[in-house]
């Protein structure tokens, strides 16, 4: 009579084999889960972040289809060094953080220039037009830079006269929920609108200062209140706003904006 073999279940090498196999088996479950689910992620951060710019021109309505409200949104490449469209990449398909570090889509930002804190960007960059009986009524920049935990990414919105805030958002950013978060949260982003972005010499004004714009300063304009317990982060959105303002970021964009020379 032959012996039946028993199956050792406290074997060091049946241990090892089941192990082995069941975390086989969770890796390929959770990899094509990541894989299957990508484009859905994908498809999800673009609607949100088409919900932000819908959001900052104020054209957001709630249970309306995102995509087709953004239908609306004229996104258009600009040449940030001489500050004029370029068809040289196609804005639904540009990623500016990545190209950034390209070596041929992306540039050193000189260290005295690096306001923002971001070392390097794009050479090119969307804006987002939003017209109103076919003239231009706002355009939507994107712009980021450091705070003090991480780089906060938003839009800015400007309004025709290439000047005055139309409106200021962020989409992302990993500041402290308290403190430095309050840079997405009302009453602060209400403050924005109306605010002056340039001094006399077309130089970027606009700023986050410590503690409350005095009603009377005659620089009010120029002034958004500070962020109590957290000015590191508000010397961040200082910088950024100021950087991609200035004449490293959309500067030369907004110039022509201002002389009406691209305002068609
Ligand atoms: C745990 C922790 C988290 C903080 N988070 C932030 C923050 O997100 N943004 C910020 O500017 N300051 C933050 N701070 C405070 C800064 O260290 C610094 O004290 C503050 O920016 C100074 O702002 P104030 O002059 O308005 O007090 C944090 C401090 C601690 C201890």
């Amino acid at each position: 009579m032959s012996e039946k073999k028993e199956f050792d279940r406290d074997s060091i090498s049946n241990t090892l084999i089941v192990a082995v196999g069941l975390s086989l088996v969770c890796s390929v479950i959770v990899s094509s889960a990541a894989i299957v689910l990508k484009p859905v992620q994908e498809k999800n951060e673009e609607e949100f972040r088409q919900k932000i710019i819908l959001d900052v021109a104020g054209l957001m309505e709630p249970g309306r289809n995102i995509e087709e409200l953004f239908g609306a949104i004229e996104p258009r490449m600009v040449d940030l060094e001489t500050g004029d469209y370029t068809d040289a990449v196609d804005p639904a398909e540009f990623d500016a953080l990545l190209a950034a570090s390209d070596s041929e889509l992306g540039i050193a930002i000189p260290k005295d220039k690096d306001i923002a804190g971001i070392g390097r960007r794009a050479k090119y960059a969307p804006v987002y037009i939003v017209r109103k009986d076919a003239r231009v009524d706002q355009v939507i920049l994107p712009v980021y830079g450091k705070g003090l935990w991480s780089t906060m990414l938003g839009y800015l919105s400007v309004a025709p006269d290439g000047k005055t805030v139309s409106g200021f958002r962020f989409y992302a950013h990993a500041e402290t929920p308290g403190l430095g978060d309050q840079i997405d949260k009302e009453p602060w982003l209400a403050q924005w609108p109306g605010k002056l972005l340039y001094d006399a010499d077309n130089e970027p004004k606009l700023r986050v200062i410590k503690g409350t714009v005095p009603v009377d300063a005659p620089d009010a304009d120029y002034m958004i209140d500070g962020l109590s317990g957290a000015t590191l982060t508000a010397n961040g959105v200082t910088g950024l706003v100021q950087y991609w303002t200035g004449s490293h970021g959309f500067g030369p964009y907004l110039k022509k904006y201002r002389e009406d020379s691209i305002n068609e």
